[in-house]
């Protein structure tokens, strides 16, 4: 099995690098014809939840293809995202209900408050931006969906307040995970003569 040395995909946790030593074995298993490369791609995306570009590389090799081919293909299909999907994924209804009622600004203040562009995840992973069609609860537009949390009506001023909740929510965890500090010794009262 191939073990791959943190050093070539500095982006990837260590966990992913895991998975991908052991997807190599499945793909293995799934053969070497291109027509394979779909199922591949979906195999990738499934277990990682996105297409890093080692796994593109890991792909590529497999089929001994090159790389681009393989990216050429993964663009062509929706289904398939080439960023980590951030831990509060943020999606932005653009649908035609959403749209008419300034979605578009919802999703420029997120991008404006996050500093990454729709499609994109946080340097930290805590947070992505997607935009999606209809999401199915038109008399709510505007809606954007941040994790679990379905937001109706939305208004741009709220954005901020969304993601800084999470944010303190976050602090908050950590702050209650973290091990107690020792506290420092007493200091000694000084020696009578
Ligand atoms: S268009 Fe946004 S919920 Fe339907």
């Amino acid at each position: 099995m191939a073990s791959f040395d943190p050093a070539v995909a500095p982006d990837l946790t260590g966990e992913e690098l895991k998975t991908l030593d052991g997807l190599t074995s499945q793909l293995e298993q799934m053969g070497r014809e291109r027509g394979r490369l779909i199922p591949m791609l979906q195999l990738v995306q499934d277990t990682l939840a996105y297409l890093p570009p080692l796994a593109i590389r890991l792909v590529a090799d497999h089929l001994e293809i090159t790389a681009s081919e393989v990216y050429g293909v993964a663009t062509f299909y929706n289904q398939f995202r080439f960023t980590p999907p951030g831990r509060h994924p943020i999606k932005v209804c653009l649908g035609t209900a959403c749209h008419v009622k300034g979605g578009e600004i919802i999703l420029e203040n997120f991008e404006r408050k996050l500093q990454i562009k729709d499609g994109q995840t946080t340097a930290d992973r805590e947070f992505s931006i997607d935009r999606v069609a209809c999401v199915g609860c038109c008399a709510l537009a505007p809606v954007a969906i941040v994790g679990e949390t379905l937001y109706g009506k939305m208004q741009p001023s709220k954005v901020e307040g969304i993601v800084l909740k999470i944010r303190i929510e976050k602090e908050q965890q950590e702050r209650e995970t973290r091990p107690h500090e020792p506290s420092p010794p007493t200091p000694l009262p000084p020696a009578s003569e």
